[in-house]
């Protein structure tokens, strides 16, 4: 994707960024328009193939933003139930709606907790466990190599509430070194792509923090493929105090590191708690230098929560643009206009 560049003239980026498609109507700039001021990523995982059926999703997604990213489909049960047998339908789908919309495509849950077939979780044999990373990295990675530049390798490597790495599959089987095997069978797989490190509740748990840094540092020390963090930012009734942001952001800086938010949203009762929070974890993490910003997903329709009765995202089920919506264009807007120098403010 080519995103605005500075040598474009103020009028024509205006006609680009200010116009606003029919729908959904909200009264101001779309998300990625502002975004792609500054070659922005402002993305929406959680995409189910399936959902792009509903043209008011479809008109949504395209209209609000430049990245996306798959639910469930790309972990391992769903695209390969079978060994050899790829479901390829469903993700060809999802990068045929990006490119027709100028959209760029994450991948996501290459190795997860959740979702490993038999024929996997049944494998005893250390080498067999590698060789079989190597033939599903390969496959996706290279069916994709074009058009998917940034994976989520490893999801929630940790546990939630911290104290050591996941009992997964791949644990029982290569030990803690499986995250360095997977990286590294990732890289060779996709030698261009950007390699990432998912993680929850690190904002939250100091201890996770830490212990996530201390993870991530002993693998750059031994030489392993990484490119960054991606945070997955799925915030409840508090979000993130102040400054801890920032201070992740710089301590992964000073390994090399990008850091960026995969996942967000918000799981409140209490809208107006829930836009601040948009508003405030938006603001932080521009003004900390993310650039990469993925929210889980963007309609209520669709919703992943494990809070009764939450709603965490930024349109309401009839494609409404909540409070959270507003107070995440706020703050992107005004970081936009903060940066910009010349005729932009
Ligand atoms: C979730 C999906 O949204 C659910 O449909 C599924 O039941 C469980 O997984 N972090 C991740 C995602 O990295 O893969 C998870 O997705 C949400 C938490």
């Amino acid at each position: 994707m080519k995103f605005s560049g500075f040598s474009v003239s103020c009028t024509a980026l205006l006609a680009v960024t200010g116009g606003e498609a029919a729908f959904p109507h909200t009264g101001t700039t779309p998300l990625r328009g502002e975004a792609e001021r500054e070659n922005i990523l402002f993305g929406s995982g959680a995409i189910n193939p399936a959902y792009l059926n509903d043209t008011l999703f479809s008109a949504t997604l395209a209209q609000q933003f430049n990245s996306l990213s798959p639910e469930n489909e790309m972990k391992w049960s769903l695209l390969e139930p079978t060994e050899g047998n790829y479901d390829w339908d469903t993700l060809d789908r999802l990068v045929e709606f990006a490119k027709e919309n100028d959209m760029v495509v994450k991948g996501h849950g290459l190795i997860s907790s959740c979702c490993n077939p038999d024929y996997v979780s049944n494998i005893t044999d250390p080498t067999l466990l590698r060789a079989a990373m190597t033939r599903h990295f390969n496959a996706i990675m290279q069916r994709y190599n074009s058009t998917i530049d940034r994976w989520d390798v490893v999801t929630e490597a940790l546990q939630s509430m911290g104290g050591g790495l996941n009992n997964n599959t791949f644990y029982q089987i290569l030990g803690p070194g499986y995250i360095a095997d997977a990286f590294r069978i990732a890289r060779s797989a996709a030698p261009n792509a950007k390699l990432f490190l998912n993680e929850n509740l690190v904002e939250t748990l100091p201890g996770k923090r830490k212990e996530l840094h201390d993870l991530v540092s002993g693998l750059i020390a031994a030489g392993v493929p990484i490119d960054g963090i991606a945070l997955q930012m799925h915030e409840t009734f508090v979000g993130p105090i102040p400054g801890v942001i920032t201070q992740m952001v710089n301590s992964y800086r000073a390994l090399g590191l990008q850091t960026t938010i995969a996942e967000m949203d918000v799981h409140t009762l209490n809208s107006t708690a829930q836009a601040d929070i948009y508003g405030a974890v938006v603001n932080e993490a521009l003004d900390a230098g993310i650039t990469d910003i993925s929210f889980w997903g963007f309609t209520d329709k669709h919703l992943y929560t494990w809070i009764p009765g939450a709603k965490p995202l930024m349109f309401d089920a009839s494609y409404k643009p909540k409070s959270a919506f507003y107070a995440t264009h706020t703050a992107l807007a005004d970081f936009i206009k903060r940066t910009r120098s010349d005729c932009f403010r």
